[in-house]
């Protein structure tokens, strides 16, 4: 069996892919695809973050690739339409960083309740002053509708509870879900909206998802209620976000997933009211990438021994 390793991710899983599966012969590639030997009869691809032309690159000159396994959770970006067009399965890191980014969510809720941002901006001269303006609020009792019920979706579930939240989600097949109250199909969530106090997008990226939560969507919610993205900006309609901050429809707005990465300077949503911008950072965390390698090595294990692989993508489905 023969592997394609990213050169930038050899030394932290060589090592161990000699352990796993000892008769793993290696091809490396660089950052752009390029290959140290031949990709002919090469069988499996770990990819590490990469462009798609470099994705495009190796799929080229691996005719006889089986399996693509990303360390992403989204595969937006990996679904290219070779790899729809080919018997290749595809495999994601889902779970790897569902802890990571539901502290993020949890942050961000904390931080719009107890405006942490005008907090952080007090000085000497201004704070005490300032003090009886900043009223605080809490997340207690507060309701949460988590728009996307997987590994992050649970997880961020798991510790809104914790905070004494209520939570109510949505996922694609409904089915009672621990720490949500009231679970409802991928059309259900539009009529939760006037119950949400935190509105938390935690889909993936695909055909059913791109551009979902529109301007009629933005109307339904609460005038306090706080809108936060951590899957996809294309999921949302920019132009009906950018209104419903500016009219003042909801409260506010963290996005850590753009319509566009990097966003650039003048894009109109930085100068949006009340609006937090993260530069796609929720899933960092130093765990992660023992995480990714794990699960690709229980894979290669069980690609080796003939067993079914976990985190199949359902390339139709699109996650
Ligand atoms: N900002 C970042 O750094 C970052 C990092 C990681 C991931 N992400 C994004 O977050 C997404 C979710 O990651 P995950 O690991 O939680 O994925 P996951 O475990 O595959 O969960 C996806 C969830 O979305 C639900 N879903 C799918 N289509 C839906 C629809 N039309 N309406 C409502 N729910 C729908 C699924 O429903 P079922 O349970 O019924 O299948 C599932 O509950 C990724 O696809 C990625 O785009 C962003």
């Amino acid at each position: 069996m023969k592997l394609i390793l990213p050169d930038r991710i050899a030394e932290a899983v060589e090592p161990r892919i000699a352990a796993a599966v000892p008769d793993c012969a290696i091809v490396h590639v660089d950052q752009k695809g390029a290959p140290d030997g031949d990709l002919a009869d090469a069988e499996v691809l770990l990819r590490w973050w990469m462009s798609e032309e470099a994705l495009g690159r190796i799929l080229a000159t691996a005719p006889k690739l089986r399996w693509l396994h990303t360390p992403s959770a989204g595969v937006d970006h990996v679904l290219l339409p070779e790899v729809l067009a080919r018997d290749i399965i595809v495999t994601n890191s889902s779970g790897s960083n569902a802890i990571p980014i539901a502290e993020f969510v949890l942050m961000l809720m904390l931080g719009h309740a107890k405006r942490v941002r005008e907090l952080a901006v007090l000085t000497p001269e201004n704070a005490w002053e300032q003090a009886p303006k900043l009223r605080l609020d809490e997340i207690y009792e507060r309701t949460a509708l988590i728009i996307g019920l997987g590994h992050i979706g649970q997880e961020i579930a798991r510790r809104a509870v914790a905070f004494g939240m209520r939570v109510l989600g949505s996922r694609r097949h409904p089915r009672p879900t621990p720490n949500v109250e009231r679970v409802v199909g991928a059309d259900g969530w539009r009529d939760l909206l006037p119950e949400a106090d935190y509105v938390v997008i935690a889909a993936p990226l695909t055909n059913a998802t791109r551009g979902m939560f529109d301007a009629a969507a933005f109307a339904r919610m609460k005038r306090d209620a706080y809108f936060i993205n951590i899957a996809r900006g294309e999921i949302v309609e920019t132009e009906a976000l950018i209104a419903a901050l500016r009219d003042g429809r909801i409260a506010g707005a963290a996005l850590d997933a753009l319509p566009q990465e990097p966003l650039p300077p003048d894009h109109p949503l930085w100068s949006a009211p009340n609006v937090w911008i993260t530069p796609h950072i929720c899933w960092s965390s130093p765990r992660m990438r023992d995480r990714v390698i794990d699960i690709f090595l229980e894979n290669l294990r069980r690609y080796r021994a003939g067993e079914p692989l976990i985190n199949v993508v359902d390339k139709a489905a699109g996650y």
